[in-house]
């Protein structure tokens, strides 16, 4: 594994991949909106390169330009990591068509468009695909109708990609974070009254008593796109401190 695209990767548990990858030498291209957060990320003094772009996941366009550009910058790709979602929170007859179809297009429809654009440089290389689920696919909350959704959407598809490119020796899984504390999270904490109450409760539902880091995800990811895992398709594993167990 020498070459990597993260779509998402400025912050979160995508620069955690960003990190992680570089640490063991492999070269990323970091595909983003938030180009200042993907400047600092670039600036981190790692082994491995690291080219930035602009891409908006929530057009058409974007993962077929990512793919392009990130097999311009080291002429091969082993690997795809799509980090990058959007959740919207709202009451169900408030909620917002636009939301929805914005929802769908960046957690559904983009990480469907990033296995088309791959296919090909990623069956050159035995390359491997690795989207972000949520335990939201698992277990209902208020007013996250869309995200829920895009979610369970997104592991059915996993198992569809996984069957389609295996004899291709394309591997598709997808991880389903629980609660990582990353700057996704800040609207949820801003809406909460009182933070350090709402805090408390939260990990006194986390059996580990703790938020996990963007590490804790990334390492499962680094760990599906090499080599240990080439058995492993069509899978989406939770990473939760066992919240969904409890
Ligand atoms: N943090 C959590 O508690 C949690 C829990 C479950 C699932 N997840 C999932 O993990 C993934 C990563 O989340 P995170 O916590 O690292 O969030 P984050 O907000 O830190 O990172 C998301 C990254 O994606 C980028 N991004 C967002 N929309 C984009 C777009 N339209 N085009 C291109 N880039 C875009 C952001 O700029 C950011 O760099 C998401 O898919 C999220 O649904 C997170």
């Amino acid at each position: 594994m020498t070459s990597v695209l993260v779509a998402g990767g400025a912050t979160g548990i995508g620069r955690a991949c960003v990190r992680a990858l570089r640490e063991r030498s492999v070269d990323v291209y970091l595909a983003d909106v938030n180009m200042a957060a993907a400047d600092a990320a670039a600036a981190e003094d790692l082994p491995g390169r690291v080219v930035i772009g602009r891409h908006d996941l929530a057009g058409p366009d974007a993962a077929r330009e990512a793919v392009a550009a990130a097999v311009g910058a080291y002429g091969r790709l082993d690997g795809v990591v799509v980090t990058a979602g959007l959740h919207v929170v709202s009451a169900v007859e408030e909620y917002a068509l636009a939301d929805w179809d914005r929802t769908m297009a960046v957690n559904v429809r983009a990480p469907f468009l990033f296995a088309q654009a791959a296919a090909a440089p990623l069956a050159e290389t035995g390359g491997s695909i690795v989207f972000t689920g949520s335990t939201a696919a698992f277990r209902g909350s208020r007013g996250t109708f869309a995200y829920a959704a895009s979610k369970g959407a997104l592991i059915s598809m996993t198992r569809a990609l996984a069957v389609e490119l295996a004899p291709r020796q394309i591997r598709v899984n997808c991880v389903c974070p629980g609660w990582i504390d990353t700057p996704f999270n800040e609207p949820y904490w801003a809406m909460q009254p009182d933070p350090s109450a709402a805090l408390g409760a939260l990990l006194s539902r986390i059996p580990a008593g703790r938020q996990g880091a963007p590490a804790d995800v990334a390492g499962l990811i680094v760990y599906l796109l090499g080599p240990a895992a080439g058995y492993i398709t069509g899978q989406s594993i939770v990473v939760d401190g066992g919240l969904l167990s409890a």
